[in-house]
């Protein structure tokens, strides 16, 4: 169930996750390197300071904003234009256009909608969710591939792809989990489910109409840092009724322009800081090396998407039904595979054809088929079983174990259980001994002991064949492993 819920989802949002995560990696590199360039208010500095001078050296100015990573830009309307440009805090000096650099408006374009507005929004959810449901889902397999929680950081074993894909799963998943589940939230945010509007100050009722106060002596932006500034809106020039609205990273308030007071002050909600904070967190504006992180491990998205499809081609590689196959009603010899990996259908096509070779029809198929009453002219079963997990059946035997306990009558023809495992896991070969002792519980004569093959040992499986070759009276002659040994 679990394998299941990491396949499709992956499978299917394959290449909207690469898109997903590959603009992600590259847009966390924009605050990263807007931080570095971005200059820096002077000590101490207050609002009061930094407006009065933008003020004085750009007349007409209706707003100051500072981006989370200190940039400031001023926004004027002068002589029946509209002008905007990223200012020295300093020097009050124009530095550059405030336009975002075209690449990054593309790539945020592209990352957050595909540029197709709200349903591409909503795919890229369904990409995100697609990659929380990944994330989770591939966390439990690791665990239960190496053993539980603990041992999270165990050695791994097995195919190189296989091993590749949970190497790298279980440092990035951690920032995969965050990122998706960020993700989604910022969605929610964007389409209003959530309760995270910034509150609006109330408008006061009278507002005294005297000229405009120095800005660098109204009290209200003389005690708030530079830092903490989001954005101050100038009233408009000549309107001696208006106010300046001023947010900071705590809240919304309004400022009479004729004294420097604060008239009223909306404190920023719980909901919209967590908001806020997972905004800056995902997209690293205003935490740049954090966003340079979770943009390296997003680059892991393509690589596990890779190894992720080379696991599951190894894993179908097995399905395909073998050469001079015997149907099911005719076998004499009936060969089920519980593999996961593939390399157990690797033995068990070398086995078929030493028996087709001695003369047999041979019927190979999944343990996940097995139907006692499928093989009336059965002589044998000889079944050959992985295990996975912590003593876990593998994907082609998932069930098996129900069908047989669920037997009313044994097979009249007798069994043999080969183990596939690796004897670093604690639980060696546990399915298959299962299979054997079930088999044996439910009254199925046994033609060997069970036996096991340790990480694949070519020596392991010739010792088995030479005992089943005397089993059934063939010698070791006709069955011949030698090319394995
Ligand atoms: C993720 C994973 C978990 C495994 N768990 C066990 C185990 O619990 N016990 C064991 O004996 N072998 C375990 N093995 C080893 C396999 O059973 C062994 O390599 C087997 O030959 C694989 O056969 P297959 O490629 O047909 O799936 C595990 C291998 C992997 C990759």
């Amino acid at each position: 169930m679990i394998r299941a819920l990491h396949r499709w989802p992956g499978l299917l949002a394959l290449a909207l996750l690469a898109v997903l995560s590959l603009s992600g990696a590259a847009l966390s590199v924009f605050p990263a390197a807007e931080r570095l360039s971005a200059p820096q208010p002077g000590a101490g500095q207050s609002v009061a300071d930094l407006a009065a001078l933008v003020a004085a050296t750009h007349p007409g100015l209706e707003e100051i904003r500072r981006s989370p990573s200190g940039r400031i830009t001023a926004w004027w309307f002068r002589g029946g234009t509209a002008g905007s440009a990223v200012v020295d805090p300093v020097t009050g000096g124009d530095l550059g256009p405030a336009d975002p650099n075209p690449v990054e408006r593309w790539l945020t374009n592209l990352h957050r909608s595909l540029f197709l507005g709200d349903s591409g929004r909503l795919a890229m959810a369904a990409g995100a969710a697609a990659m929380l449901v990944l994330a989770l889902s591939g966390a439990a397999l690791i665990a239960r591939r190496v053993g539980g929680w603990r041992h999270w950081f165990a050695r791994l074993r097995g195919p190189i792809a296989g091993r590749l894909h949970v190497e790298i799963s279980r440092i990035a998943v951690f920032g995969l989990l965050f990122s998706a589940g960020t993700a989604l939230w910022m969605t929610a945010s964007t389409f209003n489910l959530l309760p995270d509007d910034a509150p609006r100050p109330p408008l006061p009722a009278a507002i005294s109409g005297t000229t405009r106060l120095p800005i660098d002596r109204m009290a209200a932006l003389r005690s708030v840092p530079v830092d903490s500034l989001r954005k101050l809106s100038f009233p408009q020039e000549g309107d001696l009724q208006d106010l300046f609205t001023l947010v900071t990273d705590s809240g919304t308030g309004l400022i009479n322009q004729g004294t420097g007071e604060m008239l009223a002050w909306a404190e920023a909600t719980p909901w919209q800081k967590v908001s806020e904070t997972i905004y800056m967190l995902h997209t690293g504006q205003g935490a740049a090396t954090f966003g340079l992180i979770l943009g390296l491990l997003a680059l892991s998205v393509p690589i596990l998407g890779m190894t992720g499809l080379l696991v599951w081609a190894q894993g179908r590689r097995g399905w395909t039904h073998p050469k001079d196959n015997a149907p099911a009603a005719r076998a004499r010899d009936v060969i089920l595979v519980g593999s996961e990996g593939g390399s157990t259908w690797g033995f068990a096509e070398t086995l078929a054809r030493s028996l087709r070779e001695a003369g047999q029809a041979v019927h190979v198929a999944p343990m996940t088929s097995f139907d006692p009453n499928r093989y009336p002219r059965a002589e044998r079963f000889l079944i050959l079983a992985a295990t996975y997990g912590d003593g876990d059946a593998p994907e082609a035997a998932k069930g098996f174990l129900d069908r047989l306990g669920g037997m009313r009558k044994p097979p009249a023809a007798p069994f043999a259980v080969l183990g596939f495992g690796d004897r670093s896991f604690p639980a060696y070969c546990a399915f298959a001994a299962e299979v054997d002792r079930l088999a044996r519980a439910k009254g199925w004569a046994s033609l060997l002991p069970m036996d096991t093959v340790d990480r694949q040992s070519p020596q392991d499986f010739a010792r088995w064949g030479r005992a089943l070759g005397d089993a059934l009276g063939l010698g070791s002659g006709p069955i011949d492993f030698v090319d394995l040994a």
